[in-house]
């Protein structure tokens, strides 16, 4: 959600915030801010972009900074942070869960507020706990916040020092020739910090005196390790400027070609036990991950016979759900932050269940919380609609899915030599957008689209539908075909648009029948297949050949010409696919 920075150095700090402030942009945008202490200390705060803040200059070594996604309080430039409140300036990412109750107290102390933010009631906490000694000052402040947290707090008769601290919030400290740092995350520091260090829960950190101090809750001293940051992870421009998204998505045959030299030299050993005697599977994600946890459930049951229950991870902990011991939960997450998706991982885990994580990010939190994880080599993937990361999820989960069947059967899947094929498919998948680019012309304008399909093809239909819905602004489901007739038809009328994904060669002819309820309806059918009599036979309007695989794997492509599709309808009605609205990256709040 929201990123915060903060940074010590001896040189002026306010163009190493402005610069990792537009790195970890992607994580909010609705408002930005950043404070500088130099002689004294100056905040600047303004609802909008990054760039809003170019208008400001102050000169000090330490500051922090802020690019928000609004929690509590509407993208104003009074709720934007840093919130100062006496002598401190603080940038929080996370919800204070009792916040009310603390500002009701608090006002009732005489103390008044300038924001409806939840954060500057910790900002007023650590304010009256602070006697000249920052880092007790935080840790008092925030022993009465409960929910999550990472702040990053400066005080103005302490130049030369920043305090932070996490619980389930991300945060990272980084070491690099401009400074000394904290951060939301590992890929915003990338290029800029040459050893990073992740914070646990409930670790405070201090930058003083040239140096970066790890304390645990009762502020003893720890050690984390300091590590350089992957290389993949170092560019974060797009090549001669454009959207990121689109780059990602150009990146998908290299991301296939990088994961899958990974998932070859990797070692699955230590899941062994666990994946043979499993008698139930989990798995859960959300989001775009999610999509990708229902591709691995309908392939792992169907190779391995273990059912597979497969769950959005905020649902999944609210079930409550029936896992414990000998069971495996698979969760998803490009970020590996994502807060319920954590918090999946942890009521597994305190259930006895052994966790296999997916993530693209190593020394993310879900790669510390899991017993096994897996670690893509998507590179980083900075567009909020996940696109890219999606093909390579899937190439993991065939991965695990195979490694299940191995370990259980003693054989691989039929399909698992084609994984080696993936990236070329994917490259071919390219000549589809051409023809992706028109039906995003033609249908730029709808109100709402249906994307229909049946088994691994329902779970690439609302992938579709999500990029559509997240970048376009269009209303979009992904929708079982078989279900149509049972409600759904009742909205297709002249023109609605509907297209189909129809990879199974079993289930063409079902496929098929929905499309022609559609027409009959006067409705404007799209399929997509890689069979060509499929598509010769189909009475729909627009037709496009998918690259051809074994069926199992097909979703890791079919996906391709939809990302772009959606991506087309974006730019076509005017949005930018990059900063979607009320969107971000990565969703550290429940
Ligand atoms: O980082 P994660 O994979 O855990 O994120 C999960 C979802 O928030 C994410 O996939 C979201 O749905 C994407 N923006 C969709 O494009």
């Amino acid at each position: 959600m929201c990123g915060i920075i903060g940074c010590v150095s001896d040189k002026d700090c306010y163009g190493a915030l402005y610069d990792g402030l537009k790195r970890l942009e992607y994580r909010g945008y609705d408002s930005a801010g950043i404070a500088v202490l130099g002689e004294k200390l100056s905040v600047f705060k303004k609802k909008g972009g990054v760039s809003n803040l170019s208008a400001f200059y102050a000169r000090g070594g330490t500051g922090i900074g802020h690019t928000r996604w609004a929690t509590h309080g509407a993208p104003s430039d009074a709720n934007a942070h840093p919130h100062r409140a006496g002598k401190i300036a603080l940038v929080h990412n996370g919800i204070v869960e009792n916040y009310a109750a603390l500002k009701a107290e608090l006002e009732g102390e005489g103390e008044r507020f300038s924001s409806e933010t939840d954060s500057e009631v910790i900002a007023k906490l650590i304010s009256r706990a602070y006697r000249k000694d920052l880092l007790s000052a935080v840790r008092e402040g925030l022993s009465r916040a409960e929910g999550a947290y990472a702040v990053a707090v400066v005080a103005e008769d302490r130049p030369g020092e920043l305090v932070a601290a996490k619980n389930k919030s991300p945060l990272v400290a980084g070491k690099g020739a401009s400074g000394l740092f904290v951060c939301s995350d590992i890929p915003a520091l990338a290029g800029t910090a040459d050893f990073i260090a992740r914070a646990e829960d409930g670790d405070f950190i201090r930058i003083a005196d040239g140096r970066i101090d790890f304390f645990d809750k009762n502020l003893n001293p720890v050690c984390r390790d300091f590590t350089r940051p992957r290389e993949e992870l170092r560019a974060l421009s797009v090549a001669g400027g454009g959207y990121f998204m689109r780059a990602e998505i150009g990146e998908i045959p290299r991301a296939l070609e990088d994961t899958l030299s990974a998932l070859k030299n990797a070692d699955f050993a230590p899941c062994a036990r666990a994946l043979r005697s499993a008698e139930r599977i989990f798995a859960v994600a959300c989001g775009t991950a999610f999509h990708s946890a229902l591709v691995f459930a309908d392939v792992a049951e169907r190779e391995a016979g273990v059912p597979v229950l497969c769950c959005t991870a905020g649902e999944f902990r609210y079930r409550p759900p029936v896992i414990g011991e000998g069971d495996v939960l698979v969760a998803v997450s490009q970020s590996g932050e994502t807060a319920d998706t954590l918090e999946a991982v942890r009521l597994a885990k305190s259930r006895g269940a052994y966790v296999v994580a997916v993530t693209n990010i190593g020394s993310s939190s879900i790669e510390s919380l899991a017993d096994f994880c897996i670690v893509m080599r998507a590179g980083a993937e900075i567009a909020v609609a996940a696109t890219k990361s999606y093909n390579c999820q899937l190439l993991c989960l065939y991965y695990l899915a195979a490694q299940l069947l191995f370990f259980k059967r003693a054989r691989l899947p039929e399909w698992f030599s084609a994984l080696d094929r993936l990236p070329e498919a994917a490259q071919a998948a390219f000549s589809c957008f051409a023809e992706a680019d028109a039906l995003a012309d033609r249908l730029k304008g709808a109100g709402a689209m249906y994307f229909l399909g049946r088994g691994t093809d329902l779970c690439t239909a609302k992938e579709g539908a999500l990029k559509v819905k997240e970048i376009a602004r269009v209303f979009a489901e992904g929708y079982p075909a078989g279900e149509l007739k049972h409600g759904s038809l009742a909205l297709v009328g002249e023109g609605f648009p509907v297209a189909c994904i129809s990879t199974c060669a079993a289930l063409l002819k079902k496929s098929e029948s929905a499309l022609a309820e559609v027409k009959s309806r006067g409705g404007y059918c799209a399929l997509f297949s890689q069979y060509p009599r499929a598509l010769a036979e189909s009475c729909a309007d627009f037709k496009c050949l998918l690259p051809a695989l074994p069926e199992a794997l097909m979703p890791a492509v079919a996906v391709i010409p939809l990302q772009y599709f959606a991506y087309k309808m974006c730019i076509g009605r005017g949005f930018d696919p990059d900063k979607p609205r009320n969107l971000a990256k990565s969703v550290t709040v429940e």
